[in-house]
């Protein structure tokens, strides 16, 4: 397996996020994010107590780090932007920081004049604080104009070389850790977890959040296909994750229970981008789209991103269904990354199960009308282990097998016609993650926090580095 396995124009990139890499985070004029904020007013809610201020300072060393993407032979890197740097307020109307601008022109600049092309996240979960502040963030209707203004100066400001855009990502996850659960920004929980932490009031945000990105997302490439894209000529998508889910008893009621946990990860999105309206299941907890909503909402997309990382079982069970609801799925399933079963199928170490990939682009294939998809997540973490050298540290053979048989499990897919056009790996270095701070290792680069953020390749880097090395398909370098 390698590069010639994939169809002619087949993007291979590594992903990032704004808050995880750059650092700089009070640096030439942005303001706080809802990150920010929840870092340094909760630090007991992140693992080792640490924030993204400094992160892996990709803001002053993007150089550097497009340089190592070019001698790995990468075509393409999404990263995301962050909001505040570039409307410090949080509106338009507050004014345009130049300077933030400035830094991203210098990296997608660099980007290009190493061919490798930019796939901007104009949203990866980091809020402006000033509009959590003013009307409660993605809780109030009003987030979907300011985001959309914001979006459009990404267009304006950055369209003539971005070609691929990715409105939101993972608006899931924002419904869940965000609002359920309290585990990330602005960290409110919500009664359908039975927690007990500060903010969250009603067992309805994790849904109205959902809601209020999906109709961002919308109003946002509603503007791109007006107003940009005829000049511009680039494709706007917006970026899901799901876990494949299996039954975890091979009975009717666990394929069902299996199904219904589905349509409240997957079809919560998939079902309004290409239907226009939530699943029934799941509906019943969401706000209604209005039927202008529905209309722009339905098809507004050119590709789906897919971060995809693990699978779970869902079993029946009716014992639950007043005891404890859950967020999640509806109150008759339960989830787990365990299976009590043993003669069914075994899940990986931290519950990786690199054939759940192919049967989930082949179910988006078969039940959502066959979308063009790129991977924009897939990858695996090592736990931060101080005690190992550094030879110790870079031997992720591990993470070389689960790329490997993800990348196997996807070219099968498009051998079975799914629409696959790019993979990206999470990710190009270790980074900071969210409320694993920086205990957990993503990277295919690894990062010495303690000696001046030196960047040495794991195994997994070189791996790569082989896998895409020859270009047989008329690449025109
Ligand atoms: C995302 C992800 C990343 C994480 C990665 C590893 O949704 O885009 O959460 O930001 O770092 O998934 O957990």
């Amino acid at each position: 397996l390698n590069r010639a396995s994939f169809p002619e124009g087949f993007v291979f990139g590594t992903s990032s996020s704004a808050y995880q890499y750059e650092g700089a985070a009070d640096i030439d004029g942005r303001t706080p994010s809802i990150w920010d904020t929840f870092t340094h007013n909760y630090p007991e809610k992140i693992a080792d107590r640490s924030n993204g201020d400094i992160a892996i300072d990709e803001y002053h060393r993007y150089k550097e780090d497009v340089e190592i993407m070019k001698d790995l032979n990468m075509d393409a890197y999404r990263f995301s932007i962050s909001w505040s740097r570039i409307l410090p307020k949080g509106k338009l109307s507050g004014g345009v920081n130049k300077e933030g601008i400035k830094y991203y022109n210098n990296l997608i600049n660099e980007l290009l004049a190493k061919d490798i092309q930019p796939f901007g996240t104009i949203l990866h979960w980091d809020i402006p604080q000033v509009l959590e502040d003013e009307y409660g963030g993605l809780l109030s209707p009003k987030i979907v104009d300011d985001f959309r203004d914001y979006a459009e100066v990404c267009f304006k400001e950055f369209g003539d070389r971005v070609k691929h855009w990715i409105t939101v990502n993972e608006p899931w996850s924002i419904g869940k850790f965000a609002y359920a659960n309290g585990a990330y920004a602005p960290g409110r929980c919500s009664p359908w977890q039975n927690l007990n932490c500060t903010g969250g009031d009603s067992a309805t945000e994790p849904y109205i959040v959902s809601h209020y990105q999906l109709l961002a997302h919308a109003a946002a490439v509603n503007i791109y296909k007006t107003k940009y894209q005829e000049t511009q000529k680039g494709k706007i998508g917006i970026a899901i994750n799901s876990f494949w889910i299996l039954p975890l008893y091979d009975t009717k009621l666990d394929h069902l229970a299996a199904q219904r946990a589905l349509d409240f990860m997957l079809g919560w999105f998939m079902d309004p981008l290409t239907r226009g309206d939530y699943p029934s299941l799941v509906g019943s907890r969401l706000p209604k789209f209005s039927s202008h909503e529905s209309r722009l909402v339905r098809g507004s997309f050119d590709f789906i991103g897919l971060n995809y990382y693990t699978a779970k079982y869902a079993t029946d069970a009716p014992q639950l269904s007043d005891a404890r609801p859950s967020f999640l799925t509806d109150a008759l399933v339960i989830l787990s990354s365990v299976s009590s079963e043993p003669n069914g199928v075994q899940l990986g170490a931290r519950g990786a199960y690199p054939e759940g990939l192919r049967e989930l682009l082949l179910y988006i294939k078969e039940n959502y009308n066959n979308p063009l998809i790129y991977i924009t997540e897939n990858g695996t973490e090592e736990s931060n282990d101080p005690s190992l050298s550094l030879e110790e540290a870079l031997n992720d053979t591990s993470r070389i097998d689960y790329f490997y048989s993800h990348l196997y499990y996807i070219q099968t897919a498009i051998n079975e016609g799914a629409n696959i056009k790019g993979y990206f790996a999470w990710s190009l270095m270790d980074n900071f993650e969210w409320d694993f701070g920086y205990t957990q290792r993503y990277g295919i680069v690894f990062v010495d926090y303690k000696n001046g953020q030196k960047r040495y390749p794991k195994l997994s880097a070189t791996w790569f580095k082989n896998f895409l090395q020859c270009r047989v398909h008329g690449y025109d370098d």
